[in-house]
């Protein structure tokens, strides 16, 4: 499971999608390829919008584990520590936590490892990539937000692409690297060239008139 995290993947992420058609939105990207999909928790605090929980993530886990992908839980809350069993019995295949709320980051990590998911980790577009500087060797994911997190649809900032090829260099090559926010079928390709191999895409993949179709064209953009 950790090898996924290594693949070149458009990422879709269900925050721009049809609350109401979960399961139907799932399948449509995952019918045209996608292996992972991105999932964001917001609690109102961290960031200001509230989004879902575990019960919801239990309701689409089997959506995605039944076409062979992988649930990518990205937590945009405080005290994440306080639910990290319970998004990994609801179904998380990786969950992400951000440095900015975690006083025991080595700590966290390392309890979603022993709950049995892998590890990701998140900084805000203005955190240092160097605050990674002992996480680095215990995480599976570093996630670099490249737009303040809490909403979809914002428009990239255009420092991120810099951040995305020191972080390549930064990390060990084992960890992998996701961007999140803002990314299009026009800047996907330079974001994989400077490094990132998991593009999350929210309002590009699930705001276009047909979500497969707007899948497709990303992965073509990366190659894929
Ligand atoms: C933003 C979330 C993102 C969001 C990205 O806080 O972490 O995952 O879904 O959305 P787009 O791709 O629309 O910028
Ligand atoms: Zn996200």
């Amino acid at each position: 499971m950790a090898a996924i995290l290594n693949e070149l993947l458009i990422t879709p992420s269900i925050l721009s999608a049809d609350f109401g058609r979960l399961d139907a939105d799932i399948a449509t990207v995952m019918d045209a390829g996608a292996r992972l999909v991105h999932v964001d928790v917001m609690d109102g605090h961290f960031v200001p919008n509230i989004t879902i929980g575990p019960p919801v993530v239990k309701a689409i886990a089997p959506a995605v584990h039944e076409r062979g992908g992988a649930l990518d839980v990205h937590l945009m809350i405080e005290h994440p520590e306080r639910y990290i069993e319970a998004f990994v019995d609801a179904g998380s295949d990786a969950i992400t936590v951000h440095q900015e709320a975690c006083v025991h980051l080595h700590r966290t990590l390392a309890q979603i490892r022993e709950a049995g998911a892998l590890a990701g980790v998140a900084l805000n577009p203005a955190t240092p990539l160097e605050t990674l500087s002992e996480a680095r060797a215990y995480v599976d994911l570093v996630l670099i937000m490249s737009v303040d997190p809490g909403f979809g649809g914002q428009r990239f900032i255009a420092t991120s692409l810099d951040k995305l090829r020191r972080a390549r260099a930064y990390l060990p090559d084992v960890v992998g690297i996701e961007v999140d926010g803002g990314v299009s079928a026009a800047n996907a390709a330079e974001l994989a060239a400077a490094g990132a191999n998991l593009l999350v895409a929210g309002n590009s993949v699930y705001g276009a008139p047909d979500a497969g179709d707007a899948f497709r064209e990303l992965t073509a953009a990366i190659g894929g």
